[in-house]
């Protein structure tokens, strides 16, 4: 049998990772602009039934493992509907959350088996993450997250790091891990359309390690080991119940582990989070006709690293960022 999911460098595609919305609680800067984006209209946003089809389509191709995105997923109307129906397939199923209703969905979480969550927030300063996301939730959020891992959850709070913003609360982030058990993960600044992204604005993966050497002790600073295909490098303080890990798409990107493939909540497909060639799998798919050789051709056009932006040089060229907002990619 031909493998449909591996590419010309032996990447096996076996995670799939679907955005529910373009729509969203929250107003993230790192995110989208101000003035919101031109949303897709509702005809083009896929059913309920056609992502179901198209996960199922994947998963008989092997898929194994399904992270719904958005915008926020939980705010689609049938989210708990995707969510259970997805759940029937032989998948680990999860999540990427603003958090801000995770509480309301608690339940829903543990019977479609849904036992890891993805939860976002960049800042432990109330007003600066009210600046951030240009809402006020950060006290529901925070308190979301406890309940996450009070109710069992495998919590990974996700806090994108931005220079002389929040990147002085590495360590008040890594020190919730003290008791808490969860993986902080502070992600490298990523350019999308509309975010005002510059190198200027970048915490790297490295002076984010410095500022861990210059505060804790050599001898407490554990190396933890990733899964190949992990965005993360992560750490471990001594004697600390949770982790910390770092996300360096820019400086350290992790292109060689990829098993990543992306379906918007329009029904492209995106064979890179960098690529701005997208292939649409939802109108054959409204035509009757089979998408398989859809995905296997953007599966073979997969560049080795970050759509072609190997080098820093690259990938620091301001036009080469052709690509959508990130609310409507889902990360
Ligand atoms: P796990 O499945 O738990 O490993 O999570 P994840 O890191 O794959 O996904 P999550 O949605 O939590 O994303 C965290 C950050 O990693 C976001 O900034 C994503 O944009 C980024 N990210 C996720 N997948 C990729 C990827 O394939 N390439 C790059 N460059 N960044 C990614
Ligand atoms: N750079 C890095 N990470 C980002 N995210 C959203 N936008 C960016 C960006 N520009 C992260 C959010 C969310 C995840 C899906 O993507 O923190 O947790
Ligand atoms: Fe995969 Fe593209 Fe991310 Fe690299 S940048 S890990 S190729 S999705």
């Amino acid at each position: 049998a031909t493998d449909i999911l591996t590419d010309t460098f032996g990447r096996k595609h076996d995670y799939l990772r679907i955005s529910l919305t373009e729509r969203c609680n929250l107003r993230c800067t790192y995110c989208m602009p101000a003035e919101g984006i031109q949303l897709s209209p509702k005809a083009h946003i896929m059913t309920y039934e056609e992502i179901y089809t198209i996960a199922k389509e994947f998963v008989d191709l092997g898929v194994t493992k399904i992270r719904l995105t958005g915008g926020e997923p939980l705010v689609r109307k049938d989210a708990a509907l995707i969510m259970e129906k997805l759940s029937s397939l032989p998948v680990q199923l999860t999540l990427t959350t603003n958090g801000v209703i995770v509480d309301k969905f608690i339940d829903h979480f543990k019977k479609c088996g849904i036992t890891t969550l993805n939860v976002s927030l960049d800042s432990l300063d109330a007003n600066k993450n009210s600046e951030i996301t240009r809402r006020s939730y950060f006290e529901k959020v925070y308190q979301n997250i406890i309940l996450l891992v009070k109710e069992g959850f495998n919590v990974k709070v996700n806090c994108v790091l931005m220079k002389g913003f929040n990147d002085n609360e590495v360590i008040d982030f890594i020190n919730l891990s003290k008791d808490l058990p969860i993986q902080i993960r502070f992600i490298e600044f990523m350019p999308f359309d509309g975010n005002k992204w510059n190198m200027d604005k970048l915490v790297s993966l490295q002076k984010i390690l410095n500022q861990v050497y210059s505060n804790f002790e050599k001898d407490d600073i554990i190396k933890c080991k990733d899964a190949p295909n992990d965005t993360t490098k992560s750490y471990q303080i001594k004697g600390y119940q949770g982790t910390f890990a770092v996300i360096s798409s820019v400086t350290n990107p992790f292109c060689d582990g990829c098993n990543r493939i992306r379906l918007t909540a329009n029904g492209q497909i995106k064979n890179c989070l960098f690529s701005s060639k997208e292939s649409d799998l939802l109108t054959p798919l409204r035509e009757g006709k089979p998408i398989s050789p859809i995905v296997q051709k953007a599966i073979q056009t997969k560049l080795k690293v970050r759509n072609g932006m190997d080098t820093l040089d690259k990938f620091n060229k301001p036009d080469s960022h052709n690509n959508r907002s990130m609310i409507a990619i889902g990360g």
